[in-house]
């Protein structure tokens, strides 16, 4: 398995389809071939494979969470943060948001910021990790049952 199937894995797992958070392969393999583009794949022993040439997976790795990332000038953007349910709940996604923070920093990164569809309790953790709210977009999210939901920007800057 390659890292692409690890995240599809996951995603799989991790996204409710209601939301349709989900990406699909051919988003997800679009955009790794982008050079602003960077994830971390977290195993269920909580080791955290980089992108790039350091990002090597044993054969037995577990595949629990991932996190996918896009730095452009200074500002890095959490595209994507997913833990599969049976891992949830052990640190796995703080561990995540950890690795996002080192790494956009060591990457030039002094603005992080995210986007988030109002009242998703991954807010808990962008809470904890230190982001706060800073403005709203009303409407932004359009689900298939034709209702549309409020999105949330949170920022954390990095002194
Ligand atoms: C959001 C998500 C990634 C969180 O993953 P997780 O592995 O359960 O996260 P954690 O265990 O690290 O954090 C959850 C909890 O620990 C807290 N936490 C964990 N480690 C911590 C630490 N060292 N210090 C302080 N707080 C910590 C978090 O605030 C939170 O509190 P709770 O346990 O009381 O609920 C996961 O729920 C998920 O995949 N959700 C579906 C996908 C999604 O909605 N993604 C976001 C939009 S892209």
């Amino acid at each position: 398995m390659d890292h692409i199937d690890h995240m599809m894995t996951i995603i799989a797992d991790a996204f409710d389809p209601h939301w349709g958070e989900a990406w699909t392969r051919r988003q997800l393999s679009d955009s790794l071939v982008l050079p602003t583009i960077f994830y971390r794949l977290i195993g269920g022993d909580g080791v955290a494979v980089p992108s790039g040439p350091g990002g090597h997976v044993p054969d037995e790795f577990v595949p629990a969470g991932f996190i996918l990332t896009r730095h452009v000038r200074g500002e890095e953007e959490l595209l994507l943060i997913a833990v599969r349910p049976g891992y949830r709940g052990r640190g796995l996604g703080f561990a995540l948001m950890k690795c996002f923070e080192v790494d956009a920093r060591n990457r030039g990164a002094v603005h992080l910021f995210l986007e988030m569809r109002i009242n998703n309790p991954a807010e808990k953790l962008y809470r904890a990790c230190g982001y706060l709210p800073v403005g709203k977009r009303r409407d932004y999210y359009r689900l298939k049952d034709g209702s549309s939901l409020d999105a949330v920007t949170f920022t954390r800057e990095l002194t």
